[in-house]
């Protein structure tokens, strides 16, 4: 039997230096479909993955708020990206993206504004789900969220209930903004992966 040819190991080796270099180019935020391509490209032994859909209701104005200013930071000039607020949140997650829309859950935590130069939120939340399927279970979300490119892509670093152990992904895009107050409803898409 010939042995392996040098020319052979050295095209195996380039090929695991593009595999390498393809996976670490994986940076960009992408639209939900590449990234459940990419997704389902991964193996992932023993573990369920479960995908959620539903919208974020961010209400700061009127006589029910669900997000409320809690901080800002004292500055000279009042900042364009309101830079150093803090909002504590307890907005509802609903199905469809209408108020009405029946409540699957809500999101309790805060978000704070990070970027100096161009709109940025840091999310700190817990997505705490009130169906029969998933009551009291959770999934923890913390990241960067810069809140008017069109997909944002946020890390799931945990989870509780039938999310125990949970790792995954979401991608949210807003669905309606009022620049004047802030208020917005945002679609979320949910890859979760748990045991
Ligand atoms: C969810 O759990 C709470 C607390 O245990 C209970 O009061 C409620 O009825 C449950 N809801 C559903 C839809 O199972
Ligand atoms: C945004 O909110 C303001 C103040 O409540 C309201 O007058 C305006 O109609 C709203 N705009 C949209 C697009 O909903």
């Amino acid at each position: 039997m010939a042995k392996p040819g040098l020319t052979a190991m050295v095209v195996a080796a380039l090929a695991l230096v593009v595999a390498m270099v393809a996976t670490l180019a994986h940076a960009e935020a992408d639209d939900p479909k590449k990234v459940d391509a990419w997704f389902n490209g991964l193996s992932h032994a023993d573990r369920k993955t479960t995908r959620l859909h539903f919208y974020f209701h961010d209400t700061l104005s009127g006589r029910n708020p669900t997000a409320v200013r809690v901080a800002e930071a004292t500055m000279t000039e009042k900042s364009p990206t309101l830079f150093g607020v803090v909002n504590m949140i307890d907005d509802p997650l609903t199905e469809g993206p209408e108020p009405e829309s029946p409540l699957v859950g809500r999101a309790q935590g805060f978000y704070g504004s990070v970027g100096l130069e161009s709109m940025a939120l840091h999310m700190n939340m817990n997505l705490v789900f009130t169906t029969p399927e998933y009551n009291g279970s959770t999934l923890s979300i913390l990241g960067h969220n810069p809140a008017l490119e069109t997909y944002r892509e946020m890390p799931i670093v945990g989870g509780t209930g039938v999310f125990r152990l949970a790792s995954g992904v979401v991608t949210a895009k807003t669905y309606f903004l009022n620049l004047t107050t802030g208020d917005a409803v945002v679609e979320y898409k949910v890859i979760a992966l748990h045991y």
